[in-house]
């Protein structure tokens, strides 16, 4: 029998007070997971979405730490020890487009801030996750990456870069783990609708032009990646490992081949 069924684990959920990673807070504590919630701004939206996952009789707990800082991700660890005795599922979810502008306009700590938030930000949570996970023989990782794992993207040269590093990261992780009964994954998404890409969704022009790039015709909704990510971390996902699953309504499905060729 099928059946998604998390009850008893722990997890800790990057970035988890908005966009995809509230809604994965949503769909691992549906199945029974107890979940931190992690946050750098906003503690409100943090306290309601904790106040959601208690509401379901699971324990949760917001800490703020900022990802890209060793200090704050090893006292985030400590936190999580204290309130929910370790853990077994983390989702590096946080992450940052960052300014839209090419190579020679940003400056170079542009790149540098994207590339510590997303990719370093990842492996430091890993990190630390893997001496815990390693040493309990049991334990998953899921990356959040991006359609742009793959595609390049004008204008985003330091997210595509921290995408596509990511990616490899998790393939490289998932051989090192795979001995001692760790997963690593990498959930690729494409263009789901959150505040993120909001300044594209909200202007029609925008979101035509984005929805003829996607051979299903629309964007996605955040459930639609929570949901996978839920799958990903039971145990309905046990062979499962090192490799990125696109959720993408095709996006990187040569979508231009949709039409004539
Ligand atoms: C970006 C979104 C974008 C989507 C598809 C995501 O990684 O964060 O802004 O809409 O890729 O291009």
């Amino acid at each position: 029998m099928i059946n998604i069924n998390l009850t008893g684990k722990r997890a800790l959920v990057t970035g988890g007070n908005s966009g995809i990673g509230e809604a994965v807070v949503d769909a691992l504590s549906d199945a029974g997971a107890d979940v931190a919630v992690n946050y750098i701004s906003h503690p409100d939206a943090a306290g309601a979405v904790v106040e959601r996952v208690k509401a379901k009789g699971s324990r949760s707990v917001a800490i703020q730490a900022d990802v890209s800082d060793e200090t704050q991700v090893a006292g985030m660890f400590e936190k999580m020890d204290s309130a929910l005795g370790g853990i077994d599922i983390l989702v590096n979810n946080a992450g940052i487009d960052g300014k839209a502008g090419r190579a020679w306009e940003l400056d170079t700590a542009h790149w540098k801030r994207v590339l510590d938030i997303n990719l370093t930000g990842a492996f430091l949570m890993s990190h630390e996750a893997l001496r815990r996970m390693v040493g309990q023989r049991s334990g998953v990782i899921i990356n959040m990456t991006s359609v742009h794992e793959m595609i390049p993207w004008s204008g985003y040269a330091a997210y595509t870069a921290s995408k596509a590093g990511l990616s490899m990261m998790t393939k490289t992780l998932a051989q090192e783990a795979a001995p001692f009964g760790v997963r690593v994954l990498s959930v690729a998404p494409g263009a789901i609708k959150t505040p993120i890409n909001k300044s594209v969704w909200s202007d029609p022009g925008g979101l035509a032009d984005l929805n003829r790039k996607i051979p299903m015709g629309r964007m996605g909704e955040r459930a639609e990646i929570a949901g996978m990510v839920a799958v990903l971390a039971s145990n309905v996902a046990s062979y499962a490992t090192g490799s990125s699953i696109f959720i993408d309504g095709g996006m990187t499905d040569f979508a231009d081949f949709s039409h004539g060729g």
